[in-house]
């Protein structure tokens, strides 16, 4: 069990920027020219629909340290199902976004190349608090197997190596004058020259929707698969989310399945 939240968002935020370092940067550029913190909107996670692996197994980590379920989004085409979590007394906390590939909707020899990457984990090894930031729990893909199911499920391929760790994080930049627009935002990245997730155009969603996004396209690292060969993949990428209020005065909270049917994208292999 975590004492705290805090250090909790501290060793996932160390095992997100292992992953991809421009975070480190990209953060550190937007403080120094806004004047303030970057605070997070979000952190999200990526899983298998599986007994013991599901969304209520890997949000435990947050449910016990007082998150609770929110909104439920559906992504038919890519056979997703997610959800998201808000710190019930604490609303400076990140939301939590949990998303999970309907394995039963996968094709027969998707879910049995899962089922025989998982054939020899141990439970224990998933029942514990630090699932979150576990990393693989099962051995390394093949790289013709990883090559091959991208093809039906980038989200399957790219879970299968990274496993547990945030997918990305996400500023939320309502405050941050004066990169406090998406547009201003992508501007100020693209002038560094980070590569922002064109699909379905640069900002995702729209004021009516309550929620404007972007996101840099995944960082690319080594990675060594089971057959011993080293491949360059996608790892992991940052967001940022400008919120709008409701009719009262609260922001919207919730998220857009339309925009993160898209976000899901900045995993992409470049070609
Ligand atoms: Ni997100």
């Amino acid at each position: 069990m975590h004492s705290n939240l805090e250090e909790l968002w501290q060793k996932l935020w160390q095992q997100y920027a292992s992953l991809n370092p421009n975070v480190l940067d990209i953060k550190s550029a937007v403080e120094a020219h806004t004047g303030k913190e970057a605070p997070n909107d979000h952190v999200a996670f990526r899983t298998f629909r599986h007994p013991s692996l599901g969304i209520d197994h890997l949000a435990k980590t947050f449910t016990d340290l007082g998150y609770r379920a929110k909104g439920e989004y559906h992504f038919e085409q890519k056979k997703l199902y997610a959800q998201h979590f808000e710190h019930e007394s604490d609303p400076s906390q990140p939301k939590v976004f949990v998303s999970e590939l309907k394995l039963e909707e996968c094709s027969k020899d998707l879910q049995d190349w899962v089922n025989g990457l998982l054939e020899n984990v141990s439970k224990t090894k998933l029942e514990i608090p630090e699932i979150c930031y576990s990393g693989r729990p099962w051995p390394a893909p093949n790289w013709i197997d990883y090559q091959n199911f991208y093809k039906e499920s980038e989200y399957a391929a790219w879970l299968s190596v990274f496993g547990f760790c945030a997918n990305h994080f996400t500023v939320f930049i309502n405050e941050l004058d004066p990169l406090n627009t998406v547009e201003a935002m992508n501007e100020f990245l693209e002038k560094k020259g980070y590569t922002l997730n064109a699909s379905g155009g640069k900002v995702k969603g729209t004021p009516d929707d309550k929620l404007e996004q972007s996101s840099t396209m995944a960082h690319q690292l080594d990675v060594e698969f089971a057959d011993g060969s080293t491949h360059t993949i996608p790892t992991v990428y940052y967001e940022f989310a400008k919120r709008y209020k409701l009719n009262s005065d609260q922001l919207y909270q919730g998220f857009v399945a339309s925009s993160a049917d898209k976000i899901f994208e900045s995993t992409n292999a470049s070609t």
